[in-house]
């Protein structure tokens, strides 16, 4: 076990993002399939499910309100807001205070909640350092206020830089940082310590390398220090991935995301990999790669 701010949580939980439909964009080819790969989480233990109502728009909170509700008492539900989809599926900033506000109360809705677990605040800085976004101030002050009122538990912050995440822990206290790092690309590091130095969790996204197209999971096969040590555990490249990001703190919590059950049973199965000094020696090695995101 973990925790995820100060509420204890399984160290593998499940990234939603990947149960809608192409470009996560309208629905799966096969919404039955999605809602079976939820159920499955549960049934392995999943206490923790990462989610946004941009997703889809709407899409995936339903699928999971449809398989999943009434929840489960330990089940933690966490979003995100800071962004909206436009028509065409384009992904566009909805970051000020009033419109964070709505999406907070819009994944209420959707997920048929009343009080989401964890809120992160998604900004644009980490990828984009020249986008005008709102103050951060103002930004957290708006979801401070829906803690007060009970419609938040917790706080977190997604794609930003360690600046913010300084800000962050002395305004408003944050319950995880969310932003993406994996064996393939640790250019995030700097963060993942400021989260050890302050004891606050960190939720990896693109685990695997990145959500789209494949090619995290393709790149991994590819490189042979994962191979040589998947082979010696006799587990895949993409749990070796898995194993060597549980094991750089205690409070990272993984949300690997998949449609598949297969690779959901694969994924949980990574709780009993152990890698050994010689495994994290040898996958130091492993050369960063762009993915695309
Ligand atoms: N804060 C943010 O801005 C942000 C951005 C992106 C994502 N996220 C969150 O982070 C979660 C995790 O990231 P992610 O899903 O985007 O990326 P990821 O876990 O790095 O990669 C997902 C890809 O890997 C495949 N995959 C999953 N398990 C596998 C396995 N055992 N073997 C081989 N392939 C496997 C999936 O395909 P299959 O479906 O075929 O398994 C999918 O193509 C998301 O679901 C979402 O909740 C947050």
């Amino acid at each position: 076990m973990s925790f995820l701010g100060d509420k204890p949580v399984h160290r593998i939980g499940f990234g939603a993002m990947q149960l809608a439909g192409p470009g996560v964009f309208g629905p799966p080819a096969d919404p039955d399939a999605a809602r079976a790969v939820l159920r499955r989480a549960i049934e392995l233990g999943v206490d923790h499910i990462d989610t946004s109502q941009y997703y889809g728009p709407d899409v995936v909170n339903e699928l999971i309100r449809e398989a999943l509700h009434p929840y489960p008492d330990n089940l933690r539900l966490v979003t995100k807001v800071g962004a909206e989809r436009d028509a065409e599926g384009g992904w566009n900033a909805a970051a000020e205070p009033h419109q964070l506000k709505a999406a907070v109360h819009e994944n209420l809705r959707s997920l048929g909640v009343e009080r989401m677990d964890l809120v992160n605040l998604r900004r644009f800085e980490r990828d984009n350092p020249d986008v005008q976004e709102p103050a951060l101030e103002d930004q957290l002050a708006a979801l401070a206020e829906l803690r007060d009122a009970g419609d938040i538990d917790l706080i977190g912050v997604s794609s930003v830089r360690p600046q913010t995440v300084r800000v962050a822990i002395d305004l408003v206290g944050i319950g995880e940082v969310q932003n993406p790092f994996s064996i393939l690309d640790r250019s995030d590091a700097p963060v993942l310590e400021l989260c050890r130095e302050h004891g606050v969790s960190f939720v990896p996204y693109f685990p695997l390398g990145s959500a789209f197209g494949g090619g995290g999971p393709r790149a991994l096969a590819a490189d042979p220090q994962v191979s040589a040590v998947a082979e010696k555990h006799r587990v895949t490249p993409s749990q070796v991935a898995l194993a060597w990001l549980l094991a750089q703190y205690d409070r990272l919590l993984l949300i690997p995301g998949t449609s598949s059950v297969a690779h959901l049973e694969q994924n949980m199965a990574v709780i009993d990999i152990e890698l050994d000094a010689d495994d994290l020696k040898a996958l130091e090695g492993v050369q960063p790669v762009q993915v695309g995101h």
